[in-house]
């Protein structure tokens, strides 16, 4: 297997990503911006297979009509000549002023028409743009003081406005779902649908939650303390990974956006085994088919040239884990580790297939709780072999 990207990987990166300048809280940029035509044309010729962006990422806020239509033909016809799709797309409803207090969720019903307004018109370009995801992150749908909000209207308000878009991507038969970005802070202080587990108990309560899933972010989810494989692994139980932000995050702090590995390599690799091998003993689970998606920052220390080595990074260190998480797999001694661990097991299900509760609870069962309690599982030697495969 070769560490090179090819389009059969699938890999996309949103243009905010290479874009981002390296403005932060406490500095200005430390790199001059491109246009989004040329991020576009130098992620196509590092093997990149799609790309992905914000409204706001390629016409600003006060864009005309004719600019706004002349500068997204300039990148179609970029991302057309590179042979890159334009697999997702986004709406920025945190970077203006209006926004501050949330768009969907904002207690001035009028911010909340316009956000909404914004929101549906980039629908209708994502449609236009062939693109099957669209994403929303609500990076300011949340509150830094419980008294500033009544928090069952917030979500009332919330859930009107996915539907709304839900239903409007229905009416109109647009090949298009949505996949909800949780995060649990920043910007905000709280951020409403914080985690996997949060926006999963929301699309159970939309109208038009069967077109609406999740695009869970590695650094998001450990932000909260939690393991994002899990959260993958139940997001697809639920038939709702609908796409994925891959990135780099170490422990609990600020949102670093860093490439993907450069965190907790450990999970990372158990990510990419479940991405690429799919459930151990359930081979018949739902699986991700979705792009590769990164979103993560260059560091602010990185000039253009870095720019470009850590979008290359972000491939590379995916195509290494694959090699090391299918040699995994496929090493015998892991295998028979597996078996005797019990995890193909886990896949029986615990009822028989003729028994109902009254037939198990009159079942007379030998069982010896003792010696259960004194068997070995010998996790932590597969769990070595794993480490092995990785850094051995
Ligand atoms: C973040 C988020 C954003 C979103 C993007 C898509 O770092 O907080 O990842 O980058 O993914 O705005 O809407
Ligand atoms: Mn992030
Ligand atoms: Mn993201």
């Amino acid at each position: 297997m070769t560490l090179t990207p090819t389009r059969e990987d699938k890999f996309s990166f949103g243009l905010w990503t290479v874009g981002w300048t390296g403005t932060d809280p406490f500095g200005t940029s430390t790199r001059r911006a491109l246009d989004p035509w040329e991020y576009a044309d130098k992620l196509a010729e590092l093997g990149a297979w799609g790309i992905t962006f914000h409204d706001n990422d390629v016409w600003d806020f006060d864009a005309t009509d004719e600019e706004r239509s002349d500068r997204v033909a300039k990148l179609k016809s970029a991302a057309d000549a590179a042979g890159l799709v334009i697999e997702m797309v986004t709406t920025n409803t945190f970077s203006h002023p209006v926004f501050k207090d949330g768009g969907f969720t904002s207690n001035d019903r009028s911010v909340r028409r316009f956000g909404l307004r914004k929101v549906l018109r980039n629908v209708d370009l994502a449609a236009e743009l062939g693109a099957s995801t669209f994403v929303m992150w609500g990076g300011r749908e949340g509150a830094e003081y419980d008294s500033s909000k009544d928090l069952f209207a917030a979500h009332e308000r919330y859930r009107e406005g996915l539907d709304t878009v839900a239903g409007y991507i229905k009416s109109q038969g647009y090949d298009l779902r949505i996949g909800l970005e949780p995060k649990p802070n920043e910007p905000r202080g709280d951020i409403f649908l914080p985690t996997i587990g949060h926006a999963l108990a929301m699309i159970s309560v939309l109208e038009h939650g069967d077109i609406v899933g999740l695009n869970p972010e590695v650094g998001h989810e450990q932000m909260a303390n939690l393991n994002y494989t899990h959260g993958l692994a139940q997001a697809l139980q639920c038939g709702k990974l609908f796409h994925i932000d891959l990135n780099g995050q170490k422990g609990l702090k600020y949102d670093q956006d860093l490439v993907f590995g450069h965190g907790d390599l450990l999970s990372a690799f158990f990510t990419v085994d479940l991405l690429v091998n799919g459930f151990a003993a359930s081979p018949d689970a739902p699986r991700y088919e979705g792009p590769i998606h990164f979103d993560y920052k260059p560091s602010r220390t990185e000039g253009m040239e870095g720019i470009w080595d850590s979008a290359k990074a972000n491939m590379e260190t995916f195509l290494m884990l694959k090699k090391k998480a299918q040699a995994f797999r496929a090493d015998p001694e892991v295998q028979a580790l597996m078996r005797e661990a019990s995890i193909f097991e886990l896949a029986e299900p615990t009822l028989g297939s003729d028994e109902d509760v009254a037939t198990f609870l009159a079942a007379v069962e030998p069982f010896d709780a003792a010696a259960k309690g004194e068997r070995e599982y010998h996790y932590v030697q597969l769990h070595q072999l794993a480490l092995r495969h990785l850094i051995g």
